[in-house]
């Protein structure tokens, strides 16, 4: 993306002027995105995971005005002790703890779980509350294979208990917006390329220390600290950058497009950090979706050059939402600028997504959901969907090969 200050300029002008029309600027902010209040008080709820993900996003957007966070798992005794201090200090009362989930799931008595542990783990842990009556936000990507997507989805409806997965675009008021105000509407025209890219400059490794020299996780199925602690990297536990990164991108673009990748040609290696990771550092997809739509998606590790966004390319005009340089429209006349001026709206700032409001949206409409029954935004069935099409995307970088995505 090689823009100069002046397109930029008029990209952001068009997107302030486009995007936000009809929104409340409430949602946008973090002390009113949400209502907080549901009837009957907070719903009881616990987390399994309290690593990055569960304790630093998942954990920071709850309110103890909407849910009662009563118990928390993790086997790493360090992570549920750092967990347990970072609840008692935002107002809660110390919570239980439990290094084994099944034993958290015999003996609360809880309404939603949220699960935020390695993508391996996620069906059995998963499938475990659901069948013992509780309600599960589950982290992306929905589960390791086809197979436990299924048995999830299908756990979920036998049980009679809601699974969501934790995508935050789909909550993402930003997002939302842009779905209400350029994609419904079509003012893209026909869409038929779309480019994803996640681009960064590092190795993806993390140097934690372990919580003692005598901590063996093996019990776990992890054969030592390093493979814990650097899950993604490999096969057992992950799928690397497309289910950790890519799906992200794979599953908004669904959405918008409201369709599926027919079929996908892919390509990758570890180019770049070998260090004994198993998962590739550079993947490369190309997705067919139906209306002869193709999809792009780029993830890299060795240049951070553009970030993160998604440029939406139609008859009409081009679309792009960015981590660094915020949504932007060209409409089909070049320099054309649209629309009035957004009152109160500095045009010139980058309208960037907020990723904090988004995961206290997506935790908030979960509780919201189970205590009131308002709907789901992504839903298991669009995360199966996102996931089967990740996992082709895999199967066809391993084959050099075009894989059908019905087929597999
Ligand atoms: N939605 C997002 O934007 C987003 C961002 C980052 C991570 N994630 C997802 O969150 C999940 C966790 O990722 P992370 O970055 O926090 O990883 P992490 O390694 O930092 O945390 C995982 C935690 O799970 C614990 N754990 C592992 N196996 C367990 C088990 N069997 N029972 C209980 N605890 C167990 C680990 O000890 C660790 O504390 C993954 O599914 C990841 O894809 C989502």
């Amino acid at each position: 993306m090689y823009l100069t200050p002046e397109q930029k300029l008029v990209g952001r002008r068009n997107f302030w002027r486009m995007a936000v029309r009809g929104s409340n600027p409430d949602r946008f902010k973090i002390e009113t995105c949400v209502p907080r209040h549901l009837t009957g008080g907070p719903v009881k709820g616990a987390i399994v995971g309290v690593g990055r993900q569960g304790a630093g996003a998942l954990l920071e957007a709850c309110h103890k005005d909407f849910i009662d966070i009563q118990a928390i798992c993790d086997i790493n005794p360090v992570h549920r002790t750092l967990a347990s201090q970072q609840l008692v200090a935002a107002g809660w009362k110390q919570p239980r703890e439990y290094e084994d989930w099944q034993e958290m799931a015999q003996k609360e008595k809880l309404e939603v779980v949220i699960v935020a542990t390695p993508l391996w783990t996620h069906a059995e842990i998963a499938i475990g509350f659901l069948q013992a009556g509780v309600n599960v936000l589950c982290e992306k990507m929905m589960a390791y294979d086809v197979v436990s997507c299924h048995r999830m989805l299908d756990a979920s409806r036998s049980y009679h208990r809601l699974l969501e997965i934790g995508y935050p675009r789909f909550y993402e008021p930003l997002y939302q917006a842009v779905y209400e105000n350029f994609i419904r509407p079509k003012v893209l025209g026909d869409i038929h390329y779309v480019r994803l890219h996640t681009h960064r400059n590092q190795s993806w490794r993390w140097d934690e220390k372990a919580p003692s020299s005598s901590y063996n996780p093996s019990r776990w199925g992890y054969p030592d600290w390093e493979t814990l602690a650097n899950w993604r990297m490999y096969n057992r536990y992950s799928h690397g950058l497309v289910s950790e990164l890519g799906s992200h991108q794979i599953s908004l673009v669904e959405w918008f497009l409201g369709s599926t990748g027919q079929s996908v040609y892919g390509s990758g290696g570890i180019n770049c950090y070998k260090d004994g990771r198993e998962v590739d550092d550079h993947i490369f997809m190309t997705f067919n979706h139906p209306q002869a739509c193709t999809v792009e998606l780029s993830v890299i590790l060795s240049n951070s050059f553009g970030g993160l966004y998604e440029e939406f390319l139609g008859s009409n005009g081009t679309l792009i939402m960015s981590d660094l340089e915020g949504g932007m429209f060209f409409p089909k006349e070049a320099g054309c600028v649209m629309g009035e001026p957004v009152a109160g709206k500095d045009e010139t700032t980058p309208c960037k997504s907020n990723w904090d409001v988004a995961f206290r949206t997506e935790v908030w409409s979960f509780c919201s959901a189970v205590r009131q029954g308002t709907p789901l935004l992504c839903g298991p069935e669009r995360a199966l969907k996102s996931a089967t099409a990740a996992l082709a995307g895999k199967k066809a970088i391993a084959t050099r090969s075009r894989v059908e995505i019905s087929t597999l």
